[in-house]
């Protein structure tokens, strides 16, 4: 363990927050599968080898999504203290095995948008809840799909009756696959729960409703509370797939700063999501998927977007955790 340092020009306390909003980012069960180093002329990013999902996400695929979040959330937290995040995604020999160094670019006055952006990084949630029967407003959807170009990547919204069924059924088969495969219950069930005192996992309280056979869309079961009477999920919510242009470690990562600022911009517009990942965890129905979408695109994670009532926060692990050594990396 170690303790936070001032860098890029910040006090500590102000690279605490800097850590505190990059660690709210959503990860895979929570699992919160980042570290930082922290230098006086950079902060690196790190996937942290002892919270990956073998079986889940054997390739590593959804850790670099959720770093690549964090990332976001960090560049956003930088941006609130008046430093221009210089990032540079897989920088090699220079900063050995980190996902992205993040240098000071200069000064930069945070404009309104990145100020609501980063306002909602602590009030975005995971919503497993039922949503309500209305539909998300055009402009809103319009907003969302700006956000995932921003970072360079896409949200292709999920339109047509026949692609709604066929996503659906990619869920449903996914779903299935996964339940079979006790490796992946094993994992699921390792974060799942009360779990008294832990930081990280999925709380009784976030799981939302036990998946019925009924369901259209099936939901990872986190072994939630029993369905409450006239508490049925909604049948339409807006479904939309997060994609990259092309595949590889820097589009992973990329597309999960897409992820997290079409959530952060859902929050800003008072939308709920949830995610459907069963389909790009299973790789037969991944490829599936691809296809589906016209055979260019890569998706990464399939979002469920609408609005719903309020649910708590998840856990976090403390920043002091988060820290590896200071030394022992090229400077
Ligand atoms: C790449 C990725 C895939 C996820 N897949 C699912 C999923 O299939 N089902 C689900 O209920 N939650 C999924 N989640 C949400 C996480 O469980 C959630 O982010 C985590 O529990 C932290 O809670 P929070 O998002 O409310 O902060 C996923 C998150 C990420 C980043």
């Amino acid at each position: 363990m170690t303790e936070v340092l001032a860098a890029l020009g910040l006090a500590p306390e102000q690279v605490e927050a800097v850590l505190t909003a990059a660690s709210l980012a959503p990860s895979v069960h929570n699992s919160q599968p980042w570290r930082f180093r922290l230098l006086p002329d950079r902060i690196e990013l790190h996937a942290d080898p002892d919270r990956t999902l073998p079986a889940t996400d054997p390739d590593g695929h959804e850790m670099r999504l959720a770093c690549g979040a964090a990332l976001l959330n960090l560049r956003l937290a930088l941006q609130g203290f008046g430093v221009r995040p210089l990032v540079t995604i897989l920088p090699g020999q220079e900063a050995h095995g980190a996902l992205a160094t993040i240098r000071r670019g200069g000064q930069l006055a945070p404009d309104d948008e990145m100020l609501a952006l980063l306002k909602a990084v602590p009030q975005r949630r995971t919503n497993r809840h039922p949503f309500f029967e209305s539909g998300v407003e055009g402009r809103h959807r319009h907003a969302l799909v700006r956000a995932a170009e921003l970072e360079r990547s896409w949200l292709h919204v999920v339109d047509t009756r026949e692609e709604v069924a066929r996503m659906k059924s990619f869920v449903r088969r996914a779903h299935t696959i996964q339940l079979r495969d006790p490796e992946v219950q094993a994992e699921l069930e390792s974060f799942t729960g009360d779990r008294p005192g832990a930081a990280d996992g999925v709380p009784r309280a976030n799981a939302g409703f036990r998946p019925e056979t009924q369901d259209e869309w099936i939901f990872r079961d986190f072994q939630a509370g029993e369905r409450v009477a006239g508490k049925d999920y909604e049948s339409n919510p807006l479904v939309a797939v997060v994609c990259s242009h092309y595949r590889g470690q820097l589009a992973d990562i990329q597309a999960g700063q897409a992820m997290q600022r079409v959530l952060l911009t859902a929050t800003t517009l008072g939308l709920s999501a949830s995610f459907m990942s069963q389909p790009v965890e299973v790789r037969n129905v991944r490829e599936e998927l691809r296809r589906a979408l016209g055979g260019t695109l890569v998706p990464h994670t399939l979002l469920r977007i609408g609005y719903s009532t309020p649910v708590p926060a998840t856990p976090r692990r403390p920043i002091s955790e988060l820290l590896m050594e200071p030394t022992n990396s090229a400077s």
